[in-house]
């Protein structure tokens, strides 16, 4: 298939390339019969403008990258709706890439959105890139953390406060009278997990008589959270935790199908209370409903275009670091 080209569309109505662009771009320039002539070729040859090409001619495309760690999570998806609100607001587009929690894939993304030469990026890393979105912006390409503080200042972040967050959740089970807490979260290497774990800690240290048992997981999935609560059934009534924190919604839900099967589960919230992470919209639709720390996911992914569209506009700007409040959200899978 041949690519028709400007100059095919420009011979065929018999006008100059210069006419045939501004009849795509400023049809308020030309006659109303060249417009006509010129449209008609373009129907005729079947020609499709070429956005990117002159974008990248303009110095910066209108497409945002948005690079989530896994797009089967609803925390996401309610972030890169709250950035597409924005970004279409500003007259641009965003394209979505799944890291999958693989920094190889990560990378992958980060490239292609380079080579696109993108207004800018947004990314929920699975580690530390730090230098690599520095990189980026040297290359007159911004960049802006979601989900994640930044440690270094000279990059954005919007995020919440996870280490305060974790601490809610296991205060919430101990005002609950609970007092053998697990954690069930993992990787560790995303620093969101260990942060919780560490607010979980916060919140066990003050209270002696409570203790915290850590169940890693290799994922933050459904999968990896229903083994984990199967691994709990496994072990003696006595050696059981009676309340878990799962490090999101995702992982809570796994853990809330295994406690849930029939014949040898356990009742939530009566022998096992059990409180996720990020109050996607199913975890208020679950069997129990689970209590949940509430993230503002939509907030979060607006107010990271902002900062990236400030940056865009002016590199000079200073990095800013937007911090929100984490929620806490009682529903049945938690109350007395
Ligand atoms: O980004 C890591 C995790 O933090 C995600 O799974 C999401 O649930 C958020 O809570």
């Amino acid at each position: 298939m041949t690519v028709v080209s400007v100059r095919d569309v420009a011979e065929r109505a018999g006008v100059s390339v210069g006419t045939v662009s501004n009849v795509m771009n400023h049809p308020e320039k030309v006659s109303a019969a060249t417009v006509a002539r010129v449209r008609s070729a373009i129907d005729d040859l079947g020609f499709i403008r070429n956005d990117a090409a002159r974008q990248l001619r303009d110095g910066r495309s209108k497409t945002i990258g948005l690079i989530v760690l896994d797009v089967r999570n609803p925390f996401f998806t309610d972030i890169a709706r709250g950035a597409e609100d924005q970004a279409a607001a500003a007259g641009l587009t965003v394209t979505l890439g799944n890291s999958d929690e693989n920094t190889d894939r990560e990378s992958t993304y980060l490239d292609l959105f380079e080579q696109q030469r993108v207004h800018g990026v947004l990314i929920s890393p699975y580690a530390d890139i730090t230098q690599r979105l520095l990189r980026l912006r040297k290359r007159g390409i911004p960049a802006v953390l979601v989900d994640r503080t930044s440690t270094d200042l000279s990059v954005s972040s919007v995020s919440v406060d996870d280490i305060a967050g974790g601490r809610l959740a296991v205060e919430h089970l101990i005002a609950q009278g609970r007092r053998r807490i697990a954690y069930i979260g993992g990787p560790m290497e995303i620093r969101q997990v260990a942060d919780r774990l560490e607010g979980a800690r916060h919140a066990v240290a003050v209270n002696p008589d409570v203790t915290l048992d850590v169940i890693p997981i290799d994922a933050l999935s459904v999968i990896a959270g229903r083994a984990a609560g199967a691994e709990i059934l496994t072990r003696p009534a006595a050696q059981r935790p009676d309340a878990i924190f799962a490090a999101n919604d995702l992982v809570a839900m796994g853990v809330l199908q295994a406690l849930m099967m029939q014949g040898h589960g356990m009742l939530v919230p009566e022998q096992i209370a059990l409180i996720g992470y990020d109050d996607i919209d199913f975890a208020s639709a679950a069997v129990v409903p689970l209590s949940s720390i509430r993230q503002p996911s939509a907030l979060i992914g607006q107010t990271a275009v902002e900062i990236l569209l400030d940056e865009a506009a002016d590199p000079t700007i200073e990095a800013r670091q937007v911090v929100f409040q984490p929620e806490l959200v009682v529903r049945a899978s938690t109350r007395r």
